[in-house]
């Protein structure tokens, strides 16, 4: 990985103003930065992002549908985010995966999915509190991304994988450096075995990562940008983590 990069996952939060603002701040700050940056937005919002996003910054959506199309009301196809210009589909994220039951084989067809679409599957993946102090956390991921592997095989190497410890969602709670740093370098290696180009493919750490402690996380050999919750609502915050990462 050469160029890191950024996404910001506005989760379930905004509104049509609200965004516009956001989007042309965020916009407007990227003039000058060396990395990529993203930001994945409520679906309805997905026209608006594409429009308003500017100086290079990506959009993407929080989820895709394991279904290529039909009756499934309320889903919303890899094929429909592709008209909207989305680049990114996040998929597993541990809020879907707990409160909407998506297990590991759900999420490996919603990244088969995305990728088909020429999207780029954003693959979360993370223990909860109560498994890493089990002693779980290798096995949890390894599970969550073995799943994925299996089923997009040669096509691996055009993904993303975001490590989020479920712990440190939301909670103000961070991985330490060289946690977050020896889980990616567990889940670099099991990529490596997979495909020759382990290195196309970016790991990023997410969980409270904020404007103060994203030049920390960012500086670790295996971490190759951020998938960030909270600190992507506020501008300034958001294009301080994207300076950390155009080092
Ligand atoms: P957070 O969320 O930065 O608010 O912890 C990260 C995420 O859930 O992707």
């Amino acid at each position: 990985m050469t160029r890191k990069l950024i996404v910001g996952n506005w989760k379930m939060n905004g509104n049509l103003a609200a965004n516009q603002d956001l989007l042309h701040a965020v916009s407007a700050g990227l003039a000058g930065a060396a990395c990529q940056v993203a930001v994945c937005v409520p679906a309805p919002y997905l026209a608006q992002a594409h429009q308003a996003a500017t100086h290079g910054l990506l959009t993407g959506a929080q989820d895709v549908s394991a279904h290529e199309q039909g009756a499934f009301t309320g889903e919303v196809s890899a094929a429909m985010l592709r008209d909207f210009g989305v680049r990114f589909a996040i998929v597993g994220h541990s809020e879907r995966r707990q409160y909407h039951g998506e297990t590991d084989a759900d999420v490996a067809t919603k990244a088969q999915r995305a990728l088909a679409a020429g999207i780029t599957p954003i693959v979360c993946v993370g223990e909860t509190l109560a498994e890493r102090e089990a002693g779980q956390t290798q096995a949890v991921v390894k599970r969550q991304l073995a799943a994925v592997i299996h089923t997009n095989g040669h096509c691996i190497s055009e993904i993303v994988v975001a490590y989020e410890p479920v712990w440190a969602i939301g909670t103000g709670k961070t991985a330490t450096p060289e946690q977050a740093q020896e889980v990616h370098a567990l889940l670099r290696a099991q990529l490596a075995a997979a495909t020759a180009h382990p290195e196309r493919i970016a790991l990023l750490y997410g969980g409270s990562m904020n404007a103060a402690n994203a030049a920390s996380l960012l500086a670790q050999n295996d971490i190759d940008g951020g998938l960030i919750g909270g600190a992507s609502l506020k501008a300034a915050d958001f294009l301080t983590i994207v300076a950390a990462a155009s080092h």
